[in-house]
């Protein structure tokens, strides 16, 4: 059902495809930055895509024309903040990913990038509704459980929201769940397709192992090694801001997972059925508990949107625990972005 490794395999197999095949425009919103270089590289190599508009506040056009050197068929063309070059990369957007704004440092939690990186992306929505009110929207930037919220109250205010066209990005964790598990387990990545569910960060990062073979293995084995795993996919983050030692956050990891996100929905759009993968999106799974956002499987329609969201399905109580301690906290993280915009 849950397709990471095995979308990316296939994405990289189609990169070098000499036409393509339908007429999808894409806009990265912080294209110049750590994720979005080779975000933009690997949509270039997406035959499912025809245009590549790159945004950023500096750079963008040096990324554009070294990106559209790449023979693929797609037209990549860069814009920077001067001569309205914001609202011009969005003309005729079918899809926006954002991945524009700080990343963390070490001793950082993705909660303290919230002054920095709520009005960016809260500027940029107010563009993106004004211009690309239909685009389905991917929101990469921190924190996540916030910032997608924040978009939601911008398209409100601007009478255009969608819910089913807005997605937080959490396949990161789905592929280290994956990279995770199998390197535990000598499975092929590939098939070891780990449902995560919740938000994006520490504790609210849900992964449901038992749902798997090979993680019910790890899960009804217990002890130090599924705390371990459990950890190590919570805090993979943390692992990567630790390593990289002030340079920054995940960004390769990040764009490939980004990519894989976009081309879920690419596929979608062209006509592939039954397009599965957990994503953050307005849900009504946990709505009684004011939890407006939730990440679970979701299935597209044959529009690239929200078509079906799916619940979180049968949970060991180990499982029970790490969402019951999810959902304060991603209610909080929500309430937050929501009183950003009201403010
Ligand atoms: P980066 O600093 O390398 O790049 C950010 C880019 O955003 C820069 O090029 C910057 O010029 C641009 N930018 C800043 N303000 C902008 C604006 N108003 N409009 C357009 N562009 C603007 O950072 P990065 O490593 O690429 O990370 C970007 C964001 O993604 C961070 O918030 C990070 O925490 C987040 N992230 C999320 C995930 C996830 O799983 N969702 C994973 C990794 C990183
Ligand atoms: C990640 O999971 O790698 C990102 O959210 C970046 C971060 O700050 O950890």
């Amino acid at each position: 059902m849950f397709a990471a490794a095995r979308q990316t395999s296939s994405l990289a197999k189609r990169a070098f495809s000499t036409s393509s095949v339908n007429n999808t425009r894409v806009a990265v919103l912080g294209a110049a930055g750590g994720i979005g270089q080779p975000l933009s590289l690997l949509l270039k190599l997406n035959p499912l895509v025809s245009h590549l508009s790159l945004y950023d506040i500096r750079l963008a056009a040096g990324v554009a024309a070294d990106v559209d050197h790449c023979n693929t068929p797609s037209k990549c063309v860069g814009y920077g903040p001067e001569n309205g070059g914001l609202e011009k990369s969005l003309e005729g957007a079918d899809v926006i990913i954002i991945p524009a704004g700080m990343p963390r440092k070490p001793g950082m939690t993705r909660d303290d990038l919230f002054n920095a990186n709520a009005s960016i992306v809260r500027d940029l929505a107010q563009a993106a509704a004004k211009v690309a009110p239909k685009a389905r929207i991917g929101v990469i930037a921190n924190p996540v459980n916030s910032t997608v919220p924040i978009v939601a109250e911008v398209f409100k205010a601007a009478g255009v929201y969608d819910p089913k066209r807005l997605f937080g990005v959490t396949t990161l964790d789905i592929v280290r769940a994956s990279a995770f598990l199998s390197g535990i387990a000598g499975t092929a990545p590939k098939d070891t397709n780990v449902p995560v569910v919740g938000g994006h960060s520490g504790p609210t990062i849900v992964p449901l192992l038992s749902q798997l073979p090979a993680g019910k293995k790890v899960v009804e084995a217990g002890g130090e090694q599924l705390a371990a795993l459990v950890k190590r996919i919570q805090f993979g983050g943390d692992e990567v801001v630790k390593a990289k030692d002030g340079a920054g956050s995940a960004t390769l990891s990040m764009a490939y997972a980004g990519a894989d996100f976009a081309d879920s929905l690419l596929r979608a759009m062209n006509g592939e059925k039954n397009v599965t993968l957990c994503t953050y999106v307005e849900s009504p799974l946990y709505a009684d508990k004011g939890v407006e956002f939730f990440s679970s499987p979701v299935t597209l329609s044959s529009e690239g949107i929200v078509g079906e969201i799916h619940p979180v399905g049968e949970l060991h109580p180990t499982e029970q625990k790490l969402l019951d301690a999810c959902l304060p906290d991603l209610k909080k993280n929500i309430e937050a972005g929501v009183m950003f915009m009201k403010a």
